[in-house]
């Protein structure tokens, strides 16, 4: 039987509240917020007609609860694993940091998007078990943006947030702030993922039918969630909104719009605001995208809207007759993003997205570059330069490709030709290169390389020297191969 629709009240994550202020080595004598993020077992009710479905969760909640920074105001987080000790989810232990040998549980938490020093970046490796904390440091120097935390333990990332192991991360700007766009209890996560729910309310992953490798290549769930709960309705008034749309299932896009050909007016992406709104009749996100949107309730009092994964509703908005008279403004002009200059680069890499394939043409694997995980690091750029990367998709299907500690720009992507390439590893255009469309035209920390494509980023690596990892955001490819360690060294004296 189908679940009914739009019957239990959209869940908003509250908001983090520091437990204790406390000093720290890099900012002397100052106190700093710190927040304490438990990760717990717990049992809640995804719908009104599920029974309880035992997660995981940052401060037993799934989503966790919110953080909210400021630029250029730092906070402490602790990290703290309160797990038990074996794993809901099945381990493939074939695959590399998730051998026996190592405990079943554990985490290391990444904020993604966000810019800080490599330790307290959540390196794969940096792991640790029930019983242990770590505690980070956020700089949040940074623009106004819409981060997120998940875990990013090495090997099993992708149970580990499927469990429910993620929350949002919200950097807020003087500079947006001054815009007036809406505020509050205006301004609100959409958090969207997607599980697959068993009739006695237990999440299921999808397993091979080989039990000693159970790893799959992709996870798609049977229900859509939004902010942990599935179907859900939100009353909303009359006026304008903004929502913080995130993408964090583990492979499945959202196609999104809205009903009674409604449009969004995106105004930000991934790393923060775009230059200007834009009227958007449909918003694609593949995993770990994020769109922050307005949508203004006005013209639909007293109606209901729905918002649409294809032609399915996922969340519905109830419009009040009535409200608070709307003060806020939506700017025809948001702020200047500049455009960097491909020719300013010190590096131009080109690497390959590919997977190995076994005699019956089932993939084992995926490779960024040809390389495992383990292979020397290959790509060291030096701090403040400015560097492309071009991803040449061999595989048939897309990649969200993310690389830490870095906010970038698309360049572009451009036809290729794989039998060229195949062949003789000739790297030789069949088209010419497009530009990005509008919405792509801001700063992004993942982006789709699509098939039969290269994809071409330019950045500039503003951050501390150190280890940090750049991956597919498939978590099922991340966890097989997908990922590499990468270092950005020292500034030339
Ligand atoms: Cu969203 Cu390496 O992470
Ligand atoms: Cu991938």
């Amino acid at each position: 039987a189908s679940l009914a629709r739009f019957v239990d009240p959209l869940p908003i994550p509250p908001t983090a509240r520091a437990t204790e202020q406390r000093t720290h080595p890099a900012f002397p004598g100052h106190k700093l917020p710190c927040y304490r993020m438990e990760m717990r077992a717990f049992k809640a009710r995804l719908h009104r007609d599920v029974p309880p479905t035992a997660l995981w969760g940052y401060g037993g909640q799934f989503p966790g609860p919110t953080i909210e920074a400021m630029r250029g105001e730092p906070l402490l987080v602790e990290w703290a694993n309160a797990l038990p000790t074996r794993h809901f989810l099945p381990i493939d232990h074939n695959l590399h940091g998730a051998e026996k040998a190592h405990p079943e549980v554990r985490t290391v938490t990444h904020v993604h998007g966000a810019r800080v020093p490599a330790h307290a970046d959540g390196y794969p490796e940096e792991w640790y078990t029930p019983g242990h904390s770590r505690l980070y440091l956020y700089p949040n120097g940074q623009d106004a943006a819409t981060l997120w935390y998940h875990d990013h333990a090495m090997g099993i990332t992708r149970l580990n947030i499927y469990a429910g192991l993620v929350g949002t991360y919200i950097v807020r700007d003087p500079d947006e702030l001054a815009l007036g766009l809406p505020s509050g209890d205006y301004d609100l996560p959409l958090i969207l993922c997607d599980r697959l729910v068993a009739q006695d309310g237990q999440l299921y992953y999808p397993v091979s039918d080989d039990p000693d490798a159970p790893w799959v290549m992709q996870c798609n769930g049977n229900l859509p969630l939004c902010n942990g709960r599935i179907f859900p309705y939100l009353e909303v008034e009359p006026r304008r909104y903004r929502f913080r749309l995130l993408n964090a299932a583990n492979t499945s896009f959202f196609d999104l719009s809205l009903s009674h050909d409604q449009p969004f007016q995106q105004i930000a992406s991934d790393q923060g605001l775009l230059p200007a709104p834009l009227e958007r009749a449909r918003i694609a996100l593949y995993p770990a995208e994020r769109a922050d949107v307005v949508i203004d309730f006005a013209g639909v009092a007293g109606k209901t809207l729905q918002l649409r994964h294809q032609s399915h509703g996922i969340l519905e908005f109830r419009v009040r007759d009535g409200g608070r008279r709307d003060t806020s403004a939506l700017p025809a002009a948001l702020r200047a993003v500049p455009r960097i200059d491909p020719e300013a680069a010190a590096q131009h890499r080109v690497m390959t997205l590919n997977e190995t394939d076994d005699a019956n043409g089932n993939a084992l694997q995926m490779l960024l570059d040809g390389k495992r995980w383990s292979a020397p690091v290959s790509e060291n750029p030096r701090q403040h330069s400015v560097e492309t990367w071009s991803f040449v998709n061999l595989t048939g299907d897309a990649h969200p490709i993310h690389l830490h500690l870095v906010r970038f720009q698309l360049l572009d992507r451009r036809p290729f030709d794989l039998f060229a390439w195949n062949a003789r590893r000739e790297l030789k255009f069949t088209g010419p290169a497009q530009t990005p469309e509008p919405h792509e035209m801001g700063w992004k920390d993942t982006v789709r390389a699509d098939p039969g494509m290269v994809t071409r980023i330019a950045m500039r690596f503003e951050g501390e020297p150190g280890r940090y990892v750049w991956h597919c955001h498939f978590l099922e490819h991340e966890d097989n191969e997908m990922m590499r360690p990468y270092d950005v060294l020292p500034e030339m004296p």
